[in-house]
């Protein structure tokens, strides 16, 4: 039997380091919320292979989706040979997606693809080049992505030259003082001193900032964004790649401001660990790109489709948008009740069942404590619970349970943090009885 400190030294010794690991633990296998290691440990996992595992591991109706396709073929390529599962997903998310227009959607692999792909159509169809995105925003790390990216370290730096006409603008944030006027302003400004709207081809935006954060862009700014992009004539794509699927509670997280964007990315809990993203968007837009300008071998896969088709059945039967709400509503109560007595829990936030804790030093704001975010990873891993840390500083902590765990499971998991939290987190002084 291999063991976590066999595979570590193997893996320092065979993978590079570019790629990071925040605990040094291997699994094996896992079910729904839980994950067991090489060596038999048990874990809960709050983390959810970073949003993709909505529908929890191996659910019993994906297994066998993905099982009856295998029985079938696993491979054609959609453009040589295409199949029926690739329409019928397309069909369906064209149906749910937010506003009237009609839809059309496109399959690729990964986020960063959609991504890609996104851009790729926004520029086709209005022959304009620039795109306007935020600062602390995340969507992949292809050279277009990571120029999207609002966050230099890791991400952009030693990777240039990025993309041409990329500019960013700051993402609200409350919690920072930044206001959704704030973020007009910083694109008004933009179309007076670096670019004419009218080389705008889209704003990107996501709608609950991921690795930033955690950051929910609040209703207004969507709907005043929208308003902006009408009247200059640039799209809007909404990037739900880490959002999307039931985790805010809607099937998409844009539903919460009432807008209907010209484009959506989704991926990661699209097909329940089956790697599978999407660009859905309105028909005439998708339609500009010619024939053989979108596309890729493994786009769209036939395990991935039947896979997503299956998601798609579970939230519903389930009824994993309302979970999403009651896990919110847990989580939140609960992160609010340690807040008081953890003062570093800057802020608790969340949408749905897209939930963190922004961690600080002396209870300010711009004293972010990244040190205790690490810590706090590490001191919940033994315990056997799986966080996972964001944001733009490095000091949030998100909450990324599968929608279909059990209330029991979340319990735990949390008692199992707040025993991290005694374990490396200053108490209040009330509490402490100094
Ligand atoms: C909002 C968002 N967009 C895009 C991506 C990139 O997805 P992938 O890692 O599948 O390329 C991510 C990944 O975390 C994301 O959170």
């Amino acid at each position: 039997m291999s063991s976590n400190a066999d595979l570590h030294k193997r893996r320092q010794a065979a993978v590079p380091r570019g790629v990071s690991n925040s605990l040094a633990v291997y699994a094996e296998r896992a079910v729904n919320a839980e994950i067991w290691d090489v060596e038999g440990k048990r874990y809960i996992d709050f983390a959810s292979g970073i949003s993709v595992l909505n529908t929890g591991h191996v659910h019993p109706k994906v297994k066998a989706a993905i099982a009856l396709q295998l029985e079938k073929l696993t491979h054609t390529c959609f453009q040589v040979t295409p199949y029926e599962s690739y329409i019928a997903l397309a069909e369906e998310l064209n149906k749910i997606a937010p506003g009237p227009t009609p839809k059309k959607t496109i399959f690729l692999t990964t986020g960063a693809e959609a991504v890609e792909n996104a851009v790729k159509i926004a520029r086709y169809h209005t022959k304009r080049t620039a795109v306007i995105a935020f600062a602390g925003g995340f969507h992949g790390r292809t050279i277009a992505c990571v120029s999207l990216n609002g966050k230099v370290a890791s991400y952009k730096a030693g990777f240039g030259p990025m993309l041409p006409d990329v500019y960013h603008v700051p993402f609200p944030t409350a919690f920072h003082g930044v206001s959704v006027d704030d973020s007009m302003a910083a694109i008004e400004f933009l179309f007076k001193a670096e670019v004419d709207p009218q080389r705008v081809a889209a704003i990107i935006i996501e709608p609950v900032q991921g690795e930033g954060g955690f950051y929910a862009a609040p209703p207004e700014l969507l709907r005043r964004l929208r308003a902006l992009c009408d009247s200059q004539g640039i799209l809007l794509i909404v990037d739900e790649v880490q959002s999307g699927f039931g985790r805010t509670g809607k099937m998409f997280a844009v539903e919460h401001a009432g807008i209907e964007p010209d484009i959506i990315t989704v991926a990661k809990s699209v097909a329940g660990g089956v790697p599978l993203s999407a660009v859905i968007g309105k028909a005439e837009i998708m339609d500009a790109p010619p024939s053989g300008g979108l596309g890729g071998t493994y786009a769209g896969s036939p395990l991935g489709c039947a896979a997503g088709l299956t998601v798609l059945d579970i939230i519903r039967e389930e009824r994993l948008l309302e979970r999403a709400n009651q896990i919110g509503h847990f989580m939140v109560s609960r992160l609010k009740g340690l807040q008081v007595r953890f003062p570093s829990i800057g802020e608790v936030r969340g949408v749905g069942a897209m939930v963190a804790i922004e961690l600080v030093k002396n209870q300010r704001a711009d004293m972010p404590d990244g040190a205790l975010k690490e810590a706090l990873v590490q001191a919940t891993g033994r315990r056997g619970l799986i966080i996972l840390g964001c944001g733009l500083y490095g000091n949030v902590i998100r909450f990324l349970a599968p929608l279909t765990i059990s209330d029991a499971l979340l319990k735990e998991g949390f008692n199992l943090f707040e025993q991290a939290l005694n374990e490396v987190a200053p108490q209040a002084l009330a509490n402490t009885g100094t």
